[in-house]
């Protein structure tokens, strides 16, 4: 055994509380290995008498961890009491790292381990032991197990979950109210000395918190903290195991404490005075300006309310809390006059909403101030002394007449005199007039109910200061009805009486109308101008009269039409009346008193002609008209049928016929051939521009020989068509048509091929064949072009 093992073993031996192992390596001790270790063998009874005679002198093994010696660490020695000394024993090592972390010397039972152990990685390690005769390999004690139990050292220091901790307090907490619980863990054995009993301590954050030192609770440490004067505070909280002591570990963290409000500040006005102005003209509603008390808290415990709570002012003015901005809002709570009134005084108080009554003792938690308000003048408009007027008058009043008169002041003190107009968009007729001073209104034109009931004006009071500030007031003005116009037939009466008919018999019923309106209704009263000896009228006292016969036998050879004057009277005042003529005619009727004719005269008369006569009349005119108009149109459309000789178709005819010319180029147009070899003409080169009526085939003469005039040739064929007895009676148009081809006579060509007939020289076209050709083609000259010059 080395030095080194032997204070370590004296070490083990004070330090732990257990009887020191070294001993048990020579003492039997009967199983005193606790049960936690797990071992096979069993408890206290009776079978303790078998353990007796085991001849293993050994237990459990403690291992320091953590060892930093540079040998092997020696855990302890296994030993039986049959090892006489003399090296016949094996000592057999199995289990939880034997042969690599613990090692055994088989000779002598001694145990080491091989490295540096950490009981924070595994606290016990359980093996098992055997020991055998080396000769015959027989083991000489039953295989056993064991423990070698890792004792702990403060290797590990204190440490806290979080890095920083936040927590909060109401401010002016009491001292010791806990403000949060800090917990540090140590890795280190608990239940073997002070490796992991952690006290706490405060590294900053005094004196205004304090630590628990064995729970980690932090506590106020101050009374009347106040979060107006600081809210943040920064508290470091070490921890330290050995229960604190000097070489203990330690760890630290930060807590951020936040102290929270409570209302223990009431609001407080800044001023005492508070002037305001407001323009006299502002409407109700109107905000006059904003109170605001400040109040050091924050959220709810700084919300206020606002209210007048005094002053000459109460009833005129309002205040309402603005939530978002904490301000009290004046408002205007009833009309303000300068004239009336010019200061108001109100007092005006702030309080709080959410009050603590913890708080009480610092005072009330409300405040006043006094705000005063100024009234300003404004130049105010014209008032009228009604919002609306209406007049009414008579239409038959005199010109000039005042119908009534408005009134206006102006409100301000300086009291401007007004002038008044007429809106003279509301009387465009002007028939109404206003005296400027005073605001009576006069009429300037004759008043007429029938044409116009109401005239509903606008007028306009200004100061004489201040012409721009105007005020405007409907005026309305009714016409009164005046018995000013005579009842009048109703309708135009066609009336007539029959030759047959008898006295007393009815012709016709009359009514009347009138365009006045009298209250009570029209009654008419109708009666003859002068008593007739042929007529009579009866009134029927419902507006309506009868016309009645007086006599037989009228005769329209007689007298053919009888005019009779019926005087038509209302009943209003004053009386108007008028006569009516009513026209009566003569007619000729069957006996059922249906009108068959009536006089000859009256026929042309177009007074005694009826609608439907004259309607008629007119019918039969037109359709005569209509008649002799188509038949003239029917004799022009006949004679237009053979128009197709008339001078503006032929003309059409050339001028189409133009349009085939070619150029210099068109050499498809006409063959030359054509003219000296008339056989060859048989293609039917027909006019396109035309559709022949007929189409004939031109009778060929015998062909001229080549050196024929082509001038000769020209005129025998022209002969040829002229003397054609199956030519339509228009020959000459279609002969020329195609005979055009051919003749070179009336040319207009340049060549001057065509002016003068009789002296031409055709020799030419022999050496300017082709050309002549498009020429003659392009022009078409021919003998019957004569129209065409
Ligand atoms: C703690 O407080 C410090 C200083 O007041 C601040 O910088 C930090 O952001 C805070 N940390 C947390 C997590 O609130
Ligand atoms: C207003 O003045 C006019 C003329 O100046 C006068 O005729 C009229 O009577 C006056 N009206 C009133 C109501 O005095
Ligand atoms: C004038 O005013 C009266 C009363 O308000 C109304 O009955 C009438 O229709 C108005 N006339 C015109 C032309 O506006
Ligand atoms: C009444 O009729 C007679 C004859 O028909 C005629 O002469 C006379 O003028 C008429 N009287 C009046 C007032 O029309």
């Amino acid at each position: 055994m080395t030095v080194q093992q032997v204070l370590l073993l004296l070490l083990l031996w004070m330090w732990l509380p257990h009887p020191c192992h070294t001993e048990m390596l020579f003492r039997r001790t009967p199983d005193v290995r606790p049960k936690s270790f797990g071992g096979r063998t069993s408890g206290h009874d009776g079978k303790a008498i078998h353990r007796q005679k085991r001849g293993w002198m050994w237990n459990q093994f403690f291992l320091l961890e953590e060892y930093t010696g540079s040998d092997y660490q020696y855990v302890g020695k296994l030993h039986s009491d049959q090892d006489k000394g003399d090296g016949s024993l094996k000592y057999i090592l199995s289990g939880d790292g034997a042969g690599t972390l613990f090692i055994i010397d088989e000779k002598t039972g001694d145990i080491h381990a091989t490295r540096r152990i950490d009981r924070e990685e595994k606290a016990f390690y359980t093996l098992r032991a055997q020991a055998i005769n080396r000769r015959t390999l027989r083991p000489v004690e039953p295989e056993s197990e064991f423990v070698i139990k890792i004792h702990d050292i403060n290797d590990n220091e204190p440490t806290f979950p979080e890095e920083i901790y936040t927590a909060s307090v109401p401010e002016m907490s009491v001292v010791g109210t806990s403000v949060v619980q800090v917990t540090a863990t140590d890795a280190d054995d608990p239940s073997y000395g002070n490796s992991a009993r952690v006290i706490y301590s405060i590294l900053q954050g005094q004196p205004y918190f304090s630590v628990e030192p064995e729970t980690g609770i932090i506590r106020t440490a101050l009374p009347n903290m106040n979060r107006e004067n600081r809210e943040q505070y920064q508290v470091v909280i070490q921890a330290k195991d050995m229960g604190g002591q000097m070489g203990g570990l330690s760890g630290t963290t930060t807590v951020n404490i936040t102290l929270t409000d409570v209302n223990d500040n009431p609001p407080r006005f800044p001023q005492s005075t508070i002037h305001l102005r407001i323009p006299e003209s502002s409407p109700v509603g109107t905000a006059i300006g904003s109170v605001k008390a400040t109040d050091a808290d924050t959220g709810k415990n700084a919300e206020v309310e606002y209210r007048i709570i005094d002053g000459d002012g109460t009833d005129m003015f309002d205040i309402v809390t603005k939530k978002d901005t904490q301000e009290g809002i004046i408002t205007v709570r009833k009309p303000l006059d300068y004239e009336t009134r010019r200061l108001y005084t109100l007092k005006v108080e702030a309080e709080n909403t959410h009050v603590d009554p913890r708080f009480y003792y610092l005072g009330p938690f409300k405040d006043t101030t006094i705000v005063k308000i100024s009234v300003d003048d404004v130049d105010e408009p014209p008032v009228f002394s009604r919002s609306s007027y209406l007049f009414e008058v008579h239409e038959d009043i005199e010109l000039g007449t005042i119908i009534g008169t408005v009134m206006a002041r102006d409100p301000d003190s300086a009291s401007s005199p007004i002038r008044f107009s007429l809106d003279r968009h509301t009387d465009l007729d002007r028939i109404f007039n206003i005296h400027s001073g005073n605001g009576s209104i006069y009429t300037s034109k004759p008043l007429d109910r029938e044409i116009s009931q109401w005239h509903n004006l606008s007028v306009i009071a200004a100061e004489i200061n201040n012409p721009k500030d105007t005020t405007r007031v409907p005026v309305y003005v009714r016409i009164l009805d005046v018995n000013d116009n005579a009842p009048q037939f109703a309708v135009f009466y066609d009336t007539f009486v029959c030759e047959n008919a008898r006295a007393g018999q009815l012709i016709q019923t009359i009514s009347a109308v009138d365009k006045d309106d009298p209250l009570g209704g029209q009654k008419f009263f109708f009666s003859l101008a002068a008593v007739n000896p042929n007529f009579t009228v009866q009134d029927n006292e419902d507006n309506t009269a009868r016309i009645l016969t007086r006599r037989n036998g009228f005769s329209r050879h007689e007298i053919s039409t009888y005019l009779l004057p019926v005087v038509i009277s209302d009943n209003d005042y004053p009386i108007q009346s008028s006569t009516g003529t009513l026209t009566i005619r003569v007619c000729a009727c069957d006996s059922r008193g249906n009108m068959q004719s009536c006089s000859a005269e009256a026929l042309l008369l177009p007074a005694g002609l009826s609608t439907g006569a004259l309607v008629a009349i007119l019918l039969c005119i037109i359709i005569l008209l209509v008649i002799v108009v188509l038949f003239a149109a029917l004799k022009r459309q006949r004679k237009k049928e053979p128009l197709i000789l008339s001078k503006e178709d032929i003309r059409d005819n050339i001028v189409s016929y133009n349009d085939e010319g070619g150029g210099e180029e068109d050499t498809q147009a006409f063959d030359i051939g054509t003219l000296r070899n008339p056989a060859a003409i048989e293609d039917k080169k027909l006019r396109r521009d035309i559709i022949p009526e007929t189409f004939f085939v031109p009778r060929r003469t015998p062909s001229a020989p080549d050196n024929t005039d082509v001038r000769d040739f020209i005129n025998q064929r022209l002969k040829e068509h002229d003397t054609d007895p199956s030519a339509p009676p228009y020959d000459s148009l279609a002969t020329y048509a195609y005979e055009g081809n051919d003749s070179i006579a009336e040319s207009l060509s340049s060549l001057e091929s065509g002016t003068t007939e009789g002296d031409q020289n055709y020799d030419y076209l022999r050496e300017w064949g082709p050309r002549f050709n498009k020429l003659a083609e392009m022009y078409g000259g021919g003998e019957s072009d004569k129209d065409t010059s």
